[in-house]
């Protein structure tokens, strides 16, 4: 992530190379780093000057992931948003393009958090699962092959991740909702005794906003990264920062770090939502 006190310079780098080096700025690297800088600035004018001077060709030339994130930038600056969140509309592009979450669930690098997630769910008897974030139905497999008796309900606001994911579990007690969690008043009416969030919260500026709309005493599963990447809106340096982030909503009853690999970190929480009633 780019420190807040950074990221004047990094924006006088890249507008810099846009202004004297047509070479660089149509480098693929180069145009990562812009994408990154321009969603973190949350600011429409830079990046209609930016985008304005990167060539159609260089577009052209991007990998499908990295023009998703430009064409992004493109929506956000039309609309004048500077939410940092990523929208819908970005997650229906990497589903559609994506080849790691088409990957079967024994092949994902996150089975062994799914694994921890399971030997969770089974130790507090979960009946009713709701996996808010959920994807394109990778864990809701994983969940269906293993928790022969729970009933599962996925959420999402990309459309294509919900066809997905219905497409890949087809059973009666696995049920799908395409709905953007930022909108509900309250996540009540998904009637579930655990909620889980995995790789979700990092997405959303208003986490906390979200976890308060859970309902009191419900359990909460959740996991958040140590790694940045151009769409984590945060990460976390310790186990401790993201236990400290979420206890004024939530009682922290258990804590795991996840290995992923030498630089990758998934640290996942367990806990009970507070009643303020
Ligand atoms: C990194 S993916 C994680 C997917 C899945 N939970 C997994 O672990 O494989 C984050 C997911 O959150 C979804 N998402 C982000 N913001 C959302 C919102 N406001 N409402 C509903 N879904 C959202 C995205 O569409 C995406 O599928």
């Amino acid at each position: 992530m780019i420190a807040s006190g950074r990221m004047g310079e990094a924006i006088s780098v890249c507008e810099y190379v846009l202004n004297t080096n047509m070479e660089l700025a149509a480098n693929k690297s180069f145009l990562y780093f812009l994408a990154t800088v321009l969603l973190r600035s949350g600011d429409p004018a830079l990046t209609a000057r930016c985008l304005s001077k990167v060539s159609q060709s260089a577009f052209e030339a991007l990998p499908s992931e990295i023009l998703a994130i430009f064409t992004e930038l493109q929506r956000k600056q039309a609309s004048a948003e500077s939410s940092k969140d990523l929208s819908c509309v970005y997650s229906d592009k990497v589903y559609s393009v994506s080849e790691e979450y088409l990957k079967k669930t024994d092949d994902s690098q996150y089975l062994p958090v799914w694994k921890r997630v399971l030997a969770l769910l089974k130790s507090i008897n979960a009946t009713s699962i709701v996996d808010i974030g959920c994807g394109p139905g990778q864990f809701a497999e994983f969940i269906k092959e293993n928790l022969p008796y729970v009933h599962y309900t996925g959420v999402d606001f990309s459309s294509t991740a919900i066809s997905q994911a219905k497409k890949r579990v087809d059973d009666k007690r696995f049920v799908f909702y395409e709905r953007n969690v930022d909108e509900l008043d309250s996540l009540d009416s998904f009637n579930a005794d655990v909620f889980i969030f995995l790789e979700v919260l990092e997405h959303i500026d208003a986490d906390r906003a979200l976890i308060s709309k859970l309902p009191p005493k419900s359990d909460a599963i959740f996991s958040v990264p140590d790694f940045d990447s151009f769409s984590h809106v945060r990460f976390f340096n310790s186990i401790s920062q993201a236990r400290e982030r979420y206890s004024p909503m939530l009682s922290i009853k258990e804590d795991f770090e996840v290995k992923l690999s030498s630089s990758a970190t998934i640290y996942l929480l367990y806990g009970t939502v507070k009643d303020f009633t």
